[in-house]
């Protein structure tokens, strides 16, 4: 089986990005023949800033692997050192229809929130078709806002092999119920456009500063809580705190005298446990940055082959 997902380093990753996408990826890595990479043409959508680009680059994959993912089972890379995924994107932009991009929410999302609607971001689910066929990837493990991306590459590619031969296999999308859309600290879905996250990787006090500001309801200290199951601070605890711990917390909301300053100070003290192996990885491995160039590097190598077979095999089918 092969797995594939991309991750965009258009800004510092975030606890919403490790459940719905990164610690599902790092999981699947022991299950088959995983091909991870950091979407650096897709950044160049949103962001037009040469050394953030580089850096955010470099954090993304610091990150991966400080949260587990393991360069021996899995490969990592950065997308643009696979160029042949661009020259595949031109072959299935002939086949893709406009109607199927004019109905991708995320481009109407992103001009929403302040993005510059450019070609590139309108064109972008073709990009991402490219990402997942031209590794011939079975499973992409991503969160909820992607499947519709999924879908359209389902339907890109059963248009190609119906005109051209079957070139293409159908991948499927991995989306874990429990963590599709992860909530931010203003209640709506964590994304770093909204500015409501809460970093996988930080500094303690601006953390805990975050943490402190998830928004809550009125009720008074002394009150049995309730409306548990939107509020934002205890869905976060669930996913974090050990289950006993989460239990211990859910009961005495309930029985009232444990207030919403509680509730976050203990998701606060979870959270930063829960990262603290990865913080330590994080900063072993930020000594030697030239373990990360190698990681990469030698992640395109094997990638790169695979993505040149099907681009050779498509080219073959259109004619070129
Ligand atoms: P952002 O919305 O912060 O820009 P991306 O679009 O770069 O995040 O998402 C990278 C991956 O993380 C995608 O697979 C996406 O589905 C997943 N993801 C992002 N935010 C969340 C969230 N709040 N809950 C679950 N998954 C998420
Ligand atoms: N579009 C994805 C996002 O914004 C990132 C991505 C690019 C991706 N290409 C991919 C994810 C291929 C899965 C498979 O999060």
């Amino acid at each position: 089986m092969r797995i594939l997902s991309g991750i965009q380093p258009s800004g510092s990753l975030h606890v919403g990005n490790y459940f719905g996408m990164m610690r599902p990826a790092i999981e699947l890595q022991e299950q088959g023949e995983a091909f991870y990479f950091i979407a650096n043409y897709h950044a160049l959508t949103s962001l037009h800033n040469p050394e953030e680009l580089k850096r955010y680059s470099a954090d993304v994959a610091l990150d991966f692997l400080a949260c587990g993912l393991d360069p021996k089972r899995a490969i990592l890379f950065r997308q643009s050192d696979v160029p042949e995924v661009t020259e595949l994107t031109w072959l299935l932009s002939t086949v893709t229809p406009m109607s199927l991009l004019e109905k991708c929410h995320s481009y109407k999302d992103k001009i929403t929130r302040g993005i510059a609607p450019s070609h590139g971001l309108f064109a972008y689910p073709v990009l991402m078709a490219a990402d997942i066929l031209i590794y011939q990837s079975d499973v992409v493990p991503v969160g909820q806002d992607q499947k519709q991306h999924v879908e359209v590459t389902r339907d890109i590619a059963l248009k190609f092999n119906a005109e051209f031969g079957s070139v293409f296999k159908l991948p499927e999308p991995r989306i874990l119920d429990s963590v599709a859309a992860v909530p931010g600290t203003d209640g709506r879905k964590m994304s770093k456009s909204y500015g409501n996250t809460i970093e996988i990787f930080g500094e303690e006090k601006a953390l805990h500063k975050k943490i402190m500001t998830i928004q809550t309801d009125s009720q008074p200290l002394e009150a049995p809580k309730t409306n548990l199951e939107t509020n934002v601070a205890r869905h976060l605890l669930k996913l974090l705190a050990p289950e006993p711990a989460f239990q211990e917390m859910d009961r005495k909301l309930r029985a009232g005298g444990t207030g919403w300053g509680d509730l976050k100070q203990t998701l606060f003290e979870n959270y930063w446990n829960y990262f603290a192996d990865a913080r330590a990885r994080r900063t072993e491995l930020q000594k030697d940055p030239s373990t990360i160039d190698r990681i990469l590097r030698e992640g395109a190598d094997r990638a790169r082959p695979v993505a040149q077979n099907t681009l050779a095999r498509a080219r073959k089918a259109v004619g070129l």
